[in-house]
């Protein structure tokens, strides 16, 4: 049972798509405050809190305050508040009670957590205007389902965005495209996608291609088909200022760029310089910049990340000259504690400053407002105008979008990775830990840079995190400029990296079948151990995940670790994958566990009852079928799985 609450005159977000009579009562659970623009309540001491997608620390949100304000971060530590998105759905549980929050407006909101006072769960509004979605359910899972029944159904990509990808800031000429696909081919290893990241553009131009580095674009998109390889553009949210580039003339011509309150467009900065932004939140504005992704599907593409889209704003114009401004005082002077740390925050604040999100309007729905207002739903829209476009252009094919800032309802209409994380062991155990509260929130198709992308990595840590990799959907390996080189085959170990790549083609068919079935019944694919048992130690396990009905992972995630412990809170069948047809089966009993897993092994435990189905990969998606398939199963006589088969491409 799902209820809606209003406070105040909130701006909708269109996340909802089921239509609700608002309740007159008061909203359940919560103590109202509207003085301080609070809900709260007390948290039980054995209550869980569980949700709110792509943030920071563990599974159990409790001990800290997280804050919806995309922003564009890429230090991903447990100190932070905010990273790029903002998914406000949580489900407070224990074993007596539970409910699900969805708190819906498009505006800064604080969840406390138990961080000011152990045992209350503040949530603290900058504007009181929001719709909360109270969710009542048998269990957590029933609620998740409800939730996600009311916000439509997750985006599903082409099959063959479950092949491998590899990407990197930036492959710069296509001949360095060549190399690396050359490359995989030698090592052997299967690879479905190259990403094209910034630098494959003229100056840094949504929807152009530098001639130069990357001639006759259509040709060599088709030359890399052929290998069976997609190539995927990114594309950025702002626009270069530039006479002449039709995507601006047209935007300013036709006045679809945000703007100032003097009605002027806002000149911020991003890497082309100075860009205009398009207002997506305007209908005919996102209509008009959706149907750009045209003319590179026109040239064979059929995949795209969206990115910088919180939006990440180098500077403003206007804030960069108070800024040269204010520091014509400091010249000269003998600067001192206060002067110092003064002139050090007037520099230090030049990007992603928030003065400039308050410095532009949209046209939202037949309203101006300021962007602060609307700002969780900028990055939504930006993947909306993608989304919708497509449909317009391939109303019969799926097109490949993931994003990288997300507000629920973007869900709808792609994925999303998960921001510039490091190679940091911390982060392969965050990716593990968001994994479920982003499914939670409706986002099915994700993913992290697998090796890290800020920092250098090491191949220990790639080959762990590949290990987790191959279980999650979107599955790219992704590096900064800058940062030690990390495609598979510059390692030593390239058997154990392709053994390993091989295991997630075998896998398809049963990843491919439990995305489906998640997507098409609002169900999660990776849960939390006490999703689904109710002793007290599952709740306690913050680094295992269950994975589709028939799958326990336990990733090893620490540097120099020839096992780790591993709880089973039933009798489960472990398999040790060396290779997906080189593997040992042993059953342990329900406990905890130490097992050995070396840095070649991939630990999967199949759960009592339940088949994990493998087929035999040879090149890739090309020849992922479901034709040849051995089944791995733990009580035979009990055990049927249901593949879900389909072609792939066409929607559904
Ligand atoms: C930021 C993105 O998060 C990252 O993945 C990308 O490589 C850089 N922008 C450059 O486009």
């Amino acid at each position: 049972m799902v209820r809606k609450y209003r406070i105040g005159n909130p701006i909708p977000t269109d996340s909802v798509v089921k239509e609700f009579q608002i309740s007159e009562e008061s909203i359940p659970h919560f103590d109202r405050n509207d003085e301080k623009k609070e809900l709260s309540l007390l948290l039980k001491k054995n209550d869980k809190v569980f949700g709110l997608g792509e943030t920071v620390r563990g599974m159990n949100k409790r001990g800290w305050l997280y804050t919806a304000n995309n922003s564009d971060d890429p230090n991903h530590t447990e100190n932070k508040n905010s990273l790029y998105a903002s998914q406000n759905f949580f489900v407070v549980f224990s074993k007596e009670d539970q409910f699900g929050v969805y708190v819906d407006t498009p505006g800064k909101v604080s969840f406390d957590i138990g961080y000011t006072s152990l045992d209350k769960l503040v949530i603290s509004f900058e504007d009181f205007d929001a719709d909360i979605y109270i969710v009542e359910g048998s269990d957590v899972l029933d609620i998740v389902s409800q939730f996600r029944s009311i916000i439509g159904r997750s985006y599903i990509p082409p099959k063959w965005a479950f092949g491998f990808g590899q990407s990197r800031w930036s492959y710069m000429t296509a001949d360095e495209v060549r190399e690396v696909a050359d490359k995989y081919a030698e090592a052997g290893i299967p690879l479905d996608m190259i990403y094209l990241d910034i630098d494959y553009m003229e100056k840094y131009k949504d929807f152009t291609v530098d001639e130069s580095s990357f001639p006759e674009f259509p040709k060599f998109v088709e030359e890399m088909r052929a290998r069976g390889i997609h190539l995927v553009p990114i594309i950025d949210a702002g626009v270069k200022v530039e006479e002449g580039y039709d995507v601006y003339d047209e935007g300013v011509e036709k006045g679809y760029f945000v703007k100032k309150e003097n009605g002027e467009n806002l000149l911020a900065a991003v890497w082309p310089g100075l860009v205009h932004f398009p207002d997506f939140l305007n209908d005919d504005a996102r209509a008009w910049f959706g149907n750009k992704y045209k003319v590179l599907i026109d040239q064979g593409i059929d995949g795209f990340w969206n990115d910088m889209n919180e939006p990440a704003i180098f500077y403003t114009q206007d804030h960069l000259d108070e800024v040269f401004e204010q520091i014509e005082d400091y010249k000269g002077k003998n600067l001192d504690i206060k002067s110092f740390f003064a002139f050090k925050d007037l520099v230090g604040s030049i990007d992603n400053n928030p003065e400039d999100y308050r410095r532009f309007y949209h046209e939202y729905k037949g309203k101006r407002i300021r962007h602060d207002k609307v700002h969780n739903i900028f990055g939504y829209n930006m993947t909306r105008a993608a989304g919708e476009a497509f449909e317009r252009i391939c109303p019969d094919k799926r097109i490949l979008m993931f994003s990288r800032s997300s507000y629920i309802g973007a869900h709808r209409y792609g994925g999303i990775w998960h921001g510039d994380n490091h190679s940091w062991w911390a982060h392969l155990l965050l990716n593990i830990q968001q994994m479920p509260a982003v499914n939670m929130c409706g986002f099915l198709y994700t993913g992290a840079d697998i090796g890290g992308f800020g920092s250098d990595t090491t191949e220990d840590l790639v080959l762990r995190w590949t290990a987790f990799g191959i279980f999650t959907p979107l599955f790219r390996n992704h590096c900064a400029m800058g940062m030690r080189n990390q495609e598979l085959y510059r390692f030593e170990n390239i058997d154990a990296f392709r053994n390993i790549i091989k295991l997630r083609y075998a896998l398809i068919p049963y990843l491919y079948s439990e995305f489906m079935k998640a997507a098409l019944g609002d169900k999660m694919l990776f849960k939390p151990l006490c999703f689904e048992y109710g002793d007290d130690r599952s709740s306690q396990v913050e680094d295992q995940l269950l994975l589709g009905e028939s799958i326990m992972l336990a990733p090893v995630y620490t540097q120099n670790a020839t096992g780790r412990y591993v709880y089973l809170p039933e009798d489960m069948k472990l398999v040790r994958f060396r290779a997906y047809d080189d593997y040992d089966e042993e059953i342990l009993q329900a406990g905890d566990h130490y097992v050995k897993a070396e840095l070649n092994e991939v630990l999967v435990f199949v759960r009592k009852g339940h088949v994990l189905p493998l087929t035999t990969p040879e090149d890739g998606m090309k020849s992922v079928g479901d034709a040849e398939m051995t089944y791995i199963c733990y009580d035979s006589d009990a055990a049927s799985y249901e593949l879900y088969t389909d072609d792939g491409v066409s929607r559904i």
